[in-house]
């Protein structure tokens, strides 16, 4: 079965994350690649990672005008990437205009949304003059992220069973803040283990720290897919 588990690879440059990506299998994670490493690696290191054989989600939260984020968006699907985002913020006709650019490509990478960044609290979002609270508003950017067709939303673990109620079966929740039972929050205050995540109705979680800082990245990277299983 495919694995669950998608590996945050934070790292500064290409060699540390090769380096670590060296000590893994495709059959048991996927890879994330977000701002600091493509920003320091670039795309030819993201196709790199495809050709390795990993599923890579390529995390650049995409938020600009609907063509502009349809053209990114088909670049990202020309490297092969397994799934990709954009900001449900940046609303139905964006989201739905990125999802027809990757129809018309026929593209199978999966298109996912950030509803509310988990560092907006009610003051940040009141500063962005969005007078609701982070939780509806996070309801009713997940709605429409499904209604515009998408594959699914990034969301904190904490939301997933309360959002699963309202989402259809198949969305997908991918979901960062998870740590496994004993290790290390680092700066996450809300967090959840893989099991509890599974038991919300999570489809993949994030992971990041647990692993890459492990001395053991193997062990913990098992035990995780034993716990989503
Ligand atoms: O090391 P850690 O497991 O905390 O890494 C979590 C990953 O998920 C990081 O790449 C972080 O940027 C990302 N993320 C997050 N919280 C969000 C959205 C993304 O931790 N709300």
């Amino acid at each position: 079965m495919s694995s669950k588990l998608i590996i945050a690879l934070d790292f500064p440059d290409k060699t540390l994350a090769l380096n670590f990506v060296n000590q893994l299998s495709p059959s048991n994670c996927k890879l994330k690649v977000g701002f600091q490493l493509f920003v320091a690696a670039g795309p030819d290191f993201v196709k790199q990672l495809v050709d390795l054989g990993f599923d890579v989600f390529l995390d650049l939260k995409f938020h600009d005008i609907p063509n502009t984020v349809a053209s990114a968006c088909k670049s990202a699907a020309d490297l092969g990437v397994w799934m990709m985002n954009v900001h449900a913020s940046g609303g139905d006709k964006m989201m739905q205009a990125a999802k027809q650019a990757l129809l018309d490509c026929n593209s199978s990478a999966k298109l996912i949304a950030v509803t509310v960044l988990t560092s907006m609290d009610q003051a940040q979002l009141n500063s962005a003059n969005v007078h609701q609270t982070p939780e509806n508003q996070v309801k009713h950017l997940a709605k429409l992220t499904q209604a515009s067709k998408l594959d699914g939303i990034v969301c904190s673990a904490q939301e997933a069973e309360m959002l699963r109620q309202d989402l259809n079966e198949d969305f997908l929740l991918v979901t960062p803040g998870i740590r496994p039972f004993g290790s290390e929050k680092g700066d996450q205050h809300r967090v959840m283990t893989p099991a509890l995540a599974k038991l919300a109705g999570v489809s993949y979680i994030v992971v990041g720290r647990p692993i890459t800082q492990s001395n053991e990245p193997q062990k913990v990277i098992e035990q995780i897919n034993i716990d989503m299983s």
